[in-house]
Formats: C-alpha cells, sequence, structure tokens
C-alpha cells in the first residue's frame, strides 16, 4: 500500500467489507438487470470494444462480471481490494475456466503486466473513491492497456463541498467531475471517446460515464 495513501485508503478503501456487504451487494444484485440495460449497455455499446482480457474492476461480489462474461471474453480477470469480496467471486465464478483473480493494493494495477489489458471495466465503485486515488488509476491505465484498448468508468461528477467526508455527500460520492478526469485522462495519453452525465437515484446528473481509449 503506498505510504503517501495509507489514511486515505484505510477511511475508505475497507469500505464494502462484511460489515456493510450484505445490505448493499444484495440490493445492488437486484438492481443489475436495469442498471446493464438502461445505462451501462446502451453506453460500452457505443463503442468498438474488444472484450478479449476483461478486468472487472473493484468487482465487489461479481454482478457486473456475470454480465460481462456474456460478452465472451477469454480471460476476465475481477479484481478489488478487499479479499472477503475476491473470495466471494471465487466461489461464485468456480468452474469458469476464463476466470481470473487479482488482488490489488487500494491505489495501483501493479498485478496486471503493462499492455495486457484490451477492456478495464469499473462500475458503481470509483464514485465513491477520493480523487487522489482515482487520479492513481487513471496513470496506471494508460501502462495496462493495449494500444486501441479501452477503459470505461463510472465516476462522480459531485464538487459540492470540496474537502468534506464523502459520507455526507448524495449516494456517498466523492469530489469528482466529467472535466477531472477528462482532463486527468489527457494528461496520461489517454484519448477521451465518450462522456455521458447521468442521474444516480433521483439526483441529477450526480455521476458520468468515461470511455478511455488508449492510443
Ligand atoms: C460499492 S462496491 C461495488 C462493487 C461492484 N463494482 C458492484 O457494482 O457491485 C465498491 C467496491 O470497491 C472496492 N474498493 C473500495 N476501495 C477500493 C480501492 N481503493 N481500490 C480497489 N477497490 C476498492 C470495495 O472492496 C468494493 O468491492
Amino acid at each position: 500500500m503506498p505510504d503517501d495513501l495509507t489514511h486515505l485508503l484505510k477511511r475508505e478503501a475497507y469500505l464494502w467489507g462484511d460489515d456493510v456487504a450484505d445490505s448493499y451487494h444484495e440490493r445492488a444484485e437486484r438492481s443489475m438487470d436495469s442498471q446493464w440495460g438502461g445505462v451501462v449497455s446502451p453506453f460500452i455499446d457505443g463503442f468498438d470494444v474488444d472484450y478479449s482480457c476483461t478486468v472487472d474492476f473493484a468487482c465487489g461480489r461479481g454482478r457486473n462480471s456475470v454480465k460481462l462474461l456474456e460478452r465472451k471474453p477469454d480471460r476476465l480477470i475481477l479484481m478489488d481490494v478487499n479479499e472477503e469480496n475476491l473470495a466471494f467471486c471465487r466461489k461464485r465464478f468456480s468452474g469458469i475456466s476464463a476466470v481470473d483473480y487479482a488482488s490489488c493494493d487500494g491505489a495501483s494495477l501493479s498485478e496486471l503486466p503493462d499492455g495486457s489489458v484490451s477492456f478495464f471495466y469499473c462500475f458503481d465503485a470509483m464514485v465513491h473513491f477520493d480523487l487522489e486515488i482515482v487520479i492513481r488509476y487513471i496513470r496506471e491505465l494508460r501502462r495496462v492497456l493495449r494500444s486501441k484498448g479501452h477503459a470505461f468508468i463510472h465516476h462522480s461528477n459531485y464538487t459540492a463541498s470540496p474537502g468534506g467526508s464523502f459520507r455526507k455527500n448524495p449516494h456517498w460520492r466523492n469530489f469528482n467531475s466529467k472535466e477531472i478526469v477528462a482532463h486527468f485522462a489527457v494528461k496520461n495519453q489517454l484519448k477521451v471517446v465518450g462522456q455521458q452525465v447521468i442521474n444516480w437515484g433521483g439526483t441529477s446528473d450526480l455521476d458520468c460515464l468515461t470511455m478511455l481509449r488508449r492510443y
């Protein structure tokens, strides 16, 4: 775990461990069909995504992985900072040879080799991460994506209360925006090929879907 981010990770990275896991994951699982059909699939299908080596990042208990498997990846890597979630997924997807697992330290993608990923996918997780952590991951995307590989990031578009606790913000959104993510993507030599601001839980324009592509 990077020393300079330890304070943030201690505060935030282990959210959705056992304490709140069951209530969140059970509810989230029930919403997956409508979120996938209503929001995710219409957005990602607008791009020429190569699913051959897909990463379901901050996979939780794998509800997105079920949908990603329908896209027939040769390899689907489930990655999360929370080992309990990975253990849950190991049972859920046991016997599916395309599925692999990778730990993460909460701020880097060091388990993923350079140029290995054709599609990086992250839904309903980075919305909560501190901006400093999101920036770390954006930097790593440039390294892990293949040439012409895509990254789908669902992130916060909430810029009220800078510096405040994200737990006090609507739906626990952390400070971030469409423009901030585009800025750091471009600075890290990633092309912003699409962005769509979306409503979440009745709050208008709270989130953003961003699709990045490596040159
Ligand atoms: C709200 S859950 C969403 C899980 C899944 N994406 C879904 O849609 O069901 C957030 C997930 O992010 C993971 N997480 C939290 N902080 C993280 C970090 N810094 N790096 C990677 N994963 C993290 C948690 O362990 C949890 O599995």
